[in-house]
């Protein structure tokens, strides 16, 4: 049977190179030439203003979690099929992951599930942009307002991925 791979990983351009540059010039730690590069050419691919590299994605969703001060006790909304980081990022911080059922033809979150499972102690939603699939943001991003929740979206499957024209994240 034919296997379609989750990623398939190409290596076939400069990569080598790059890491030669940095071993060779000793920055391969805090800061040097190519986290600035990889900070500014993320961002314009993105169409922000600014981007911050740390060193995976699950440290990126820890970050946010802190950032925005999440609590022990507070409930934050995550999809039911993701990678184990997202919620993991919460657990971090001692929050509860809630999980919301996705929508069974993106395999992301439902927005129609969402409003079912917030309560008082509800602080944020995690939509996942799976397999490279862009969650139904609009919906999402509404039923936020009216609650006043905050949304981080997880787009770590999902680089330069466009919902509606615009990169996703
Ligand atoms: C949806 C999702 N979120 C977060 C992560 C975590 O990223 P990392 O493995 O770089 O820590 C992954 C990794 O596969 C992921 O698929």
């Amino acid at each position: 049977m034919k296997k379609i791979p989750v990623a398939a990983v190409d290596l076939s351009g400069n990569e080598e190179n790059y890491v030669m540059n940095a071993l060779r010039s000793s920055w391969i730690s805090s800061s040097g030439e190519y986290v600035n590069r990889f900070e500014n050419g993320f961002s314009s691919l993105c169409g922000v203003r600014s981007a911050i590299g740390v060193c995976n994605g699950t440290i990126a969703l820890h970050l946010a979690m802190l950032a925005l001060d999440v609590r022990p006790k507070d409930e934050i909304l995550v999809p039911s099929l993701t990678y184990i980081a997202t919620a993991n990022a919460v657990r971090y911080v001692g929050a509860e992951p809630v999980f919301v059922d996705v929508d069974p033809d993106t395999w992301c979150m439902d927005p129609e599930k969402i409003e079912l499972s917030i309560t008082p102690r509800t602080r944020g939603i995690i939509p996942v942009h799976l397999y490279g699939h862009p969650a139904d943001m609009d919906p999402i991003n509404h039923i936020a307002a009216i609650h006043g929740l905050w949304v981080v979206e997880d787009a770590a499957e999902a680089h330069f991925a466009k919902y509606k024209g615009k990169p996703v994240g």
